[in-house]
């Protein structure tokens, strides 16, 4: 269930961003050579990042449309993309950043040995749609500058070292449907305005940090097919809420926390499809609604669960290891019951 956290729309973007970066190539013969001011900016970056070698191609004596890593619009020759995907980089993100005024995907990643904060000049960036650093040593905090970023539809800060609360002023940008701050060593609780999410929220991963306290009771009212993973943190009370026929919740992750709450009432919804629940302190028995549920994944072991596993639907196509290390479970696939 733990794989299959990486998300649908973020790869529909991250590909969008791969073919975004073709055209360029081949095109730029007809299209609006690169932006002198771009050009300046881009060569500031890199030097500033000591001429790395994944930036060889950026030389001055050629069109910075055809630079590797970039993409330009081709009526403008601006640069729209920047996106470096793995690489031998050292030092800061260069504020220069912030001058790249049209640039609608910056994208960097898996860059172990960049280091510092998010400079605030990305906060210019008005025409950002996707932000994604991740997999670097990137620290300080998630920055709240950020909720500046009006156009952002998805915000990958996931696999780094940003430490910090949670600025609750996200949840107000107007188009943001995806949120990843997972792998880092996040603190304090998860804001109460992320249950009022200003655009149609579907993905909250917040998994891997250090979060403490409940899940706001604004998440029961999240009306849109969302997946959540809060996962790994030191999460605590009843998190019963965020379920009911009326809800529309598809995926749900809470495992590795200290939530203690009564399962036996509990009415899933029907879009339900992944459940993990697993090592909590969950106790009550598992509701007869399980069996009727389309699930792909489920895991409930190491709680304080009691009683028979219902019977029909998936869950005895699951293994014994959805169910084992409770209180009291019993029945098929767990040896039966006395
Ligand atoms: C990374 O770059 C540094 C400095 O340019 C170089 O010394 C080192 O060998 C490179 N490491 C790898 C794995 O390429
Ligand atoms: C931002 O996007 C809008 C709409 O596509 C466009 O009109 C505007 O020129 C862009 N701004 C910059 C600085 O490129
Ligand atoms: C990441 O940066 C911290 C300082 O912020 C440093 O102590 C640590 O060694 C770095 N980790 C890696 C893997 O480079
Ligand atoms: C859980 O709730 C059920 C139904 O409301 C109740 O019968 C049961 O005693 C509760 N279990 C615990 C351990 O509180
Ligand atoms: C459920 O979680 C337990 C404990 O982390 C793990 O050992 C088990 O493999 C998981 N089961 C499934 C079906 O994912």
């Amino acid at each position: 269930m733990k794989k299959s956290s990486s998300t649908i729309s973020t790869a529909i973007l991250s590909s969008l961003l791969f073919f975004l970066a073709l055209p360029s190539l081949y095109l730029a013969a007809r299209a609006e050579p690169c932006n002198a001011e771009d050009q300046k900016t881009l060569l500031e970056i890199k030097a500033a990042l000591n001429n790395p070698d994944e930036l060889a191609s950026w030389n001055p004596n050629t069109d910075c449309c055809r630079w590797h890593a970039l993409a330009c619009d081709q009526n403008t020759g601006r640069i729209i993309a920047l996106g470096i995907f793995h690489g031998n980089i050292s030092g800061h993100i260069p504020p220069a950043v912030g001058s790249l005024s049209s640039l609608q995907v910056l994208v960097l990643r898996k860059i172990p040995d960049l280091r510092g904060e998010i400079p605030s000049t990305i906060s210019k960036l008005n025409n950002l749609s996707f932000l994604r650093i991740s997999y670097t040593n990137l620290s300080g905090p998630v920055p709240s500058f950020l909720s500046q970023l009006k156009n952002l539809g998805v915000l990958d800060l996931s696999h780094n070292n940003l430490k910090g609360s949670i600025p609750p002023s996200l949840s107000q940008l107007p188009r943001l449907f995806s949120l990843h701050l997972e792998y880092n060593k996040l603190t304090g609780s998860i804001p109460d305005s992320f249950g009022r999410f200003a655009g149609t929220f579907t993905d909250l991963f917040l998994s891997h940090n250090l979060l403490t306290g409940p899940v706001p009771k604004s998440f029961g009212n999240l009306e849109f097919r969302f997946r959540i993973d809060l996962s790994r943190n030191m999460l605590e009370g009843d998190a019963s809420f965020l379920f009911g026929k009326d809800k529309s919740i598809m995926s749900l992750d809470l495992s590795r926390n200290l939530f203690a709450f009564n399962l036996s009432k509990i009415e899933f919804p029907d879009s339900l499809v992944n459940l993990d629940l697993s090592h909590n302190n969950i106790f009550g028995r598992l509701p007869e609604g399980l069996a009727e549920l389309n699930l792909g994944g489920l895991n409930v072991s190491y709680n304080s669960l009691c009683g028979q596993i219902p019977r029909g639907g998936k869950l005895q196509s699951f293994g014994y290891l959805t169910y084992f290390n409770n209180r009291c479970l019993c029945g098929a696939p767990l040896p039966a019951c006395n």
